[in-house]
C-alpha cells in the first residue's frame, strides 16, 4: 500500500516493550497503525518505541503498572488525547507464575487477575465505545476494529504447576468470547491469541527445562495479527492456537 493511499489508524498494545507484545507492535506499525505502548519500565518502552518509530510511525509511550486496573482505563484516556482514535486494542501485558494449586497464595492469585483479567476487562469497558463502528446504508458494518488479548494454551486447557496462570488466561479465553457475541455486530473482532511456550524473556527462568531454540518465536505469533488484519468483515476468528513442533494438543 502507498503511504498516500494509507488508512490512518491507531493501536493500543500492553506490554509492547518486549517479547510477543513487541513484536506485534512491529506488525501493527509496518501495517499502518500508530500506536501506544504500555508497561513498567521506561527504559525498555522507550528503546521498543524509538525501534518501532523507524517504521515512520508515531509511537507514544505510557508507563504504568496494570497490577492497578484504573491504570488500564487511563491508558485508553492517554492514547485517545494523542490520537484521537483507537482502531486495534492488545491486551497482553503479564507474566507467568509457576505454582500448583496447594501452592497458591491469595496475594499472588488477586496480583495475577488484577494484571490478566482485570485489566483486560477495564481495558475493554473503555475502549469499546471507541471500537464499536457504524452500520452503513445496508444495515452491515463494514469496517473492522479489533480487540486482541494474548492468553495461551494453558487458558484452554489447564498446565499443571501453572494453576493461577491457567485460570487467568481460561477468563481471557471467555471475555474475548463474550465480547464477539456482544459486540461483532459493532464491527469489533476479538481473539485470544493461544501460544504454547515462546521465546522471550518470561520464558528465560525456564532454563534448560524447555530448549529455547525449539520455542516458537514472538514474531510467529505476531504473524497471527498480520492474519487478523487480512480477514474481511464477514469473518471471526475468537481464538488462535500455536503450538511448538512435536508437542501433544495444548501443551505448552
Ligand atoms: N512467553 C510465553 O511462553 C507465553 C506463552 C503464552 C502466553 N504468553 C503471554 O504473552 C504475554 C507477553 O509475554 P511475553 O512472553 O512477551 O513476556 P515479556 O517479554 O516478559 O513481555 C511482557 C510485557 O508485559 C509488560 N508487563 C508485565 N507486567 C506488567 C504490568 N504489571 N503492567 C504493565 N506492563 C506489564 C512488560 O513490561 P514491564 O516489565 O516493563 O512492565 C513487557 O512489555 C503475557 O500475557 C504472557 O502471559 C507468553
Amino acid at each position: 500500500m502507498s503511504a498516500a493511499s494509507e488508512v490512518f489508524r491507531a493501536a493500543l498494545v500492553t506490554g509492547g516493550s518486549s517479547g510477543i507484545g513487541r513484536a506485534v507492535a512491529g506488525v501493527l506499525a509496518g501495517s499502518g497503525f500508530d500506536l501506544t505502548l504500555v508497561g513498567r519500565d521506561p527504559d525498555r518502552l522507550g528503546e521498543a518505541a524509538s525501534a518501532l518509530a523507524a517504521t515512520g510511525r508515531q509511537v507514544h509511550t505510557l508507563v504504568a503498572d496494570l497490577g492497578q486496573p484504573d491504570r488500564a482505563e487511563e491508558a485508553v484516556d492517554a492514547h485517545v488525547t494523542r490520537f484521537g482514535r483507537l482502531d486495534c486494542v492488545v491486551s497482553n501485558a503479564g507474566g507467568g507464575r509457576r505454582a500448583e494449586v496447594a501452592d497458591t497464595d491469595r496475594r499472588a492469585l488477586r496480583r495475577l487477575l488484577a494484571v490478566h483479567v482485570e485489566s483486560a476487562f477495564a481495558l475493554a469497558r473503555s475502549a469499546l465505545p471507541l471500537l464499536r463502528r457504524p452500520p452503513g446504508p445496508d444495515g452491515r458494518v463494514g469496517e473492522t476494529t479489533w480487540f486482541v488479548a494474548t492468553a495461551s494454551v494453558s487458558g484452554l486447557a489447564p498446565t499443571p504447576g501453572f494453576a493461577a496462570y491457567s485460570a487467568a488466561k481460561s477468563a481471557l479465553v471467555s471475555l474475548v468470547g463474550s465480547m464477539n457475541a456482544e459486540e461483532s455486530i459493532h464491527g469489533v473482532r476479538a481473539c485470544a491469541l493461544c501460544p504454547g511456550f515462546v521465546d522471550t524473556p518470561m520464558t528465560a527462568p525456564l532454563g534448560g527445562a524447555i530448549d529455547a531454540p525449539g520455542m516458537i518465536r514472538p514474531e510467529d505469533v505476531a504473524a497471527s495479527m498480520s492474519f487478523l488484519l487480512s480477514l474481511s468483515s464477514n469473518a471471526i476468528v475468537g481464538e488462535l492456537v500455536i503450538q511448538r513442533a512435536g508437542t501433544r494438543p495444548f501443551e505448552p
